[in-house]
């Protein structure tokens, strides 16, 4: 057999085709030969490929099967299993237009990947301790089953305006380096998406590094350029990296115009974005659900003159199936934001032992610290920032290297240059998972139900509140048109698009369609309740008491008006919301008209209902109010979270704060269909964590549920004219 497996290997593959035919029987064969085998099949064109006859021809069982073709696709083969069971090898040049098919263990419906993009390996600024506490802490406590990296393995081959950033100029190396560094895991696989940073170095030194990298890694799989798809169970994610630090300004812009441009058929569950270095969610964009992942590198020095903020940090998307392998991204489809901004360390790649140091008088470790941070001062410099003269510098440099600590004078630069070594064993950062992820709060928000509106949807309102509490979350917001206002106020005509032509017609039915949900309180997690109080003047205000005991609840809502509610007011001064919040004390709390803000679980809320338009891109109007909260520190040095109504469409941005553009829960209106948009009728659920001081949101694990189907089905059933 031996002498055949190297017979087989040194003759052109395919030609092996009359050996396999002649041969019926192949008693358990060496791996070696395994693999020669199934690509021999493979190639053939008139093979059976299905599982079954595959693995008979090997003599072996399925799993062994996709095990051989795993490790071909290993050593750089792409063979992928299609829906109907059958093996396939592609010889695309490149595997971009591909599927990557992911083998999922029966006993497990849930399925977890990882996405990690912009990781700058080879730059200063790259955070490979934090990469290490990942892989070493993280994914294996979240129990991840493949990890992605979206673009940006490696820092791009150095420009006169990089090199500054850069520790190697040589893609060989680079390439070592990564080998040598890059996390591994035996658990789980890291695909790799060439990204323009990748691309660079085969452009300008003829190497692919990735592949150059991955020849090197068993765990680790070059995994197409620019873009690739995976087939996680016939559920198809798209990952695409096609920006570099030039990517679009508005953060979904560039997204929405690749969505929709999308020529995908069919189109991906999926769309994840790697390169714009920001943390967003578009659910239900195009039909598909987009994430965008951030970065895991400090700021360059390209980036800071390009204003170029990347957030640091990855995301995760949980798969759950249900029976017989169903998938519905509505209830299914779990992603979580990861911020890890306040975890960066400065010189992560450097080997710099300040230990000996710690003894040292204050100035001089004010000098070190300088030259921690920017390794090469002129003397000049340090002159003026210690304002003394030479000897008096150089008497500290020799403190400093009498500690181990080198920073000779270059004569011919005049200046002092820290020797440093570049780093190549490391270990996860200090951090515990339970000091960076404590749960602070689970909420939904849900927006412009239009109440007594011809086009509302109240059975899809009820089913919102009904899904919140069946998913624990503690508390609802309604950033307004909780009503479609008053029949005889707002545009010409309104009055013929409402089912009341009263007020009080409106409101009692609002009153009367209110989602009435109680929720059961975990003593562990105790519930903020909301008390309306009559004041002795006629106004209202609340108080707040935490229940404790393992009581049923009622799930309660913050609540302001929007535009619509507010037209009652604009014409007769009459506060829509207010009143249905006094009629609904229980339910309801009352925070203003058309903005308003309350703290809930530690978390600074605001509710806004926008002025204007939207325009072409979603973030731009969520980036502007985050600003504001920043601008004007409403917030108290709390998290925050604001909630926009009124553009019937879903967004969510998660810098700093996190800002959402909350779906409607209305059907499509004239406004609607004759400006060409279709709302977007949703919830988001969202769990929210914070660090160990509550000081900020590390982490939001978020789901969206999506009523356009629901919808679609009533319409399907009521249609009349
Ligand atoms: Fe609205
Ligand atoms: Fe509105």
């Amino acid at each position: 057999m031996e002498k055949k497996g190297k017979k087989q290997k040194k003759s052109d593959l395919p030609s092996g085709k009359s050996e396999m035919s002649n041969e019926k029987a192949h008693p358990s064969l060496s791996q070696e030969e395994k693999e020669l085998r199934l690509l021999v099949l493979l190639k053939t064109k008139k093979s059976d490929k299905s599982e079954d006859a595959l693995a008979k021809a090997l003599n072996t069982s399925i799993q062994d099967l996709l095990d051989v073709a795993e490790k071909l696709n290993d050593k750089g083969y792409n063979i992928h299993v299609t829906k109907d069971r059958k093996l396939f090898l592609s010889t695309a040049v490149e595997g971009d237009e591909s599927e990557e098919a992911i083998p999922i263990s029966i006993s497990n419906k849930k399925f977890k990947v990882a996405f990690l993009s912009e990781i700058r390996m080879g730059s200063k600024q790259a955070q490979i301790s934090l990469l290490h506490w990942l892989y070493e802490v993280v994914f294996v406590k979240e129990d991840i089953d493949f990890v992605v990296v979206v673009g940006g393995l490696v820092m791009s081959k150095p420009t006169a305006t990089t090199e500054s950033d850069a520790l190697f100029g040589d893609a060989q190396e680079l390439a070592d380096y990564v080998v040598d560094c890059f996390p591994r895991s035996k658990k789980f696989k890291t695909y790799i998406v060439s990204g323009k940073g990748e691309l660079s170095w085969r452009a300008k030194d003829g190497i692919d590094i990735v592949s150059a990298i991955c020849n090197k890694r068993e765990d680790l799989r070059k995994a197409g350029e620019l873009e690739k798809s995976f087939d996680i169970k016939g559920v198809r994610i798209k990952a695409m990296s096609p920006w570099d630090d030039n990517s679009p300004k508005a953060v979904s812009y560039g997204p929405q115009k690749i969505a929709n441009a999308l020529k995908d058929d069919p189109k991906p569950m999926l769309l994840v974005f790697g390169g714009l270095h920001r943390r967003a969610r578009l659910p239900k964009y195009n039909g598909m659900f987009i994430e965008t992942v951030p970065s895991l590198h400090k700021r360059m020095m390209r980036q800071g003159r390009r204003g170029v903020e990347p957030r640091v940090g990855y995301t995760i998307a949980e798969l759950s199936f249900g029976d017989n392998w169903m998938f519905d991204p509505s209830v299914g489809l779990k992603v979580y934001l990861n911020a890890l901004d306040h975890y960066t360390i400065t010189n992560d790649v450097y080997d710099i032992n300040v230990s000996r140091a710690a003894n040292l008088d204050d100035v001089s470790k004010q000098v070190l610290g300088w030259f921690v941070k920017e390794h090469i001062i002129s003397a000049g410099d340090l002159s003026r920032r210690l304002k003394m003269g030479k000897e008096g510098v150089a008497g500290i440099i020799k403190r400093l290297s009498n500690c181990g600590i080198k920073i000779p004078f270059k004569p011919d630069t005049k200046r002092y240059e820290l020797e440093v070594s570049v780093k190549r064993k490391f270990a996860p950062l200090p951090l515990k998972y339970e000091d960076v992820y404590v749960f602070a709060t689970k909420e939904a928000s849900v927006s412009d139900n239009h109440s007594g509106s011809k086009k509302e949807l109240p059975d899809i309102f009820k089913k919102a509140y009904q899904d919140a509490a069946d998913a624990g979350v503690r508390r609802m917001y309604h950033p307004g048109d909780v009503t479609d206002g008053p029949a005889a106020a707002g545009y010409r005509g309104h009055n013929f698009d409402v089912k009341f032509s009263d007020l009080d017609g409106m409101e009692n039915h609002a009153v009367a369609n209110w989602p009435k949900v109680k929720i059961k309180v975990d003593p562990k997690k105790p519930i903020l309740v909301s008390e309306m109080i009559n004041n002795d003047d006629g106004t209202i205000s609340y108080v707040t008491r935490t229940e404790k005991s393992q009581k049923e609840v009622w799930l309660q809502t913050d609540i302001i008006e929007g535009n619509h509610d507010a037209w009652a007011w604009k014409s007769i001064g009459h506060l829509i919301v207010r009143t249905l919040s006094i009629r609904l004390s229980g339910l309801l709390r009352y925070l203003g008209s058309m903005f308003g803000s309350v703290v809930v679980d530690g978390i600074y809320h605001k509710l806004i209902h926008p002025e204007g338009g939207l325009g072409y891109s979603l973030s731009p109007q969520v980036e502007k109010h985050l600003k504001l909260i920043r601008e004007s520190g409403e917030s108290g040095g709390l998290p925050a979270i604001a909630y926009l109504g009124h553009f019937h469409s879903s967004f969510m941005l998660y810098d700093e704060r996190v800002g959402i553009l909350v779906p409607c829960l209305k059907g499509p209106d004239e406004f609607l269909e004759t400006h060409a948009m279709l709302p977007s009728l949703g919830m988001f659920i969202n769990e929210v964590f914070t660090d160990k001081e509550g000081k900020k949101i590390t982490r939001i694990a978020s789901e969206y549920r999506d009523y356009y189907p629901m919808y679609l089905k009533s319409k399907k059933d009521q249609a009349k004219f």
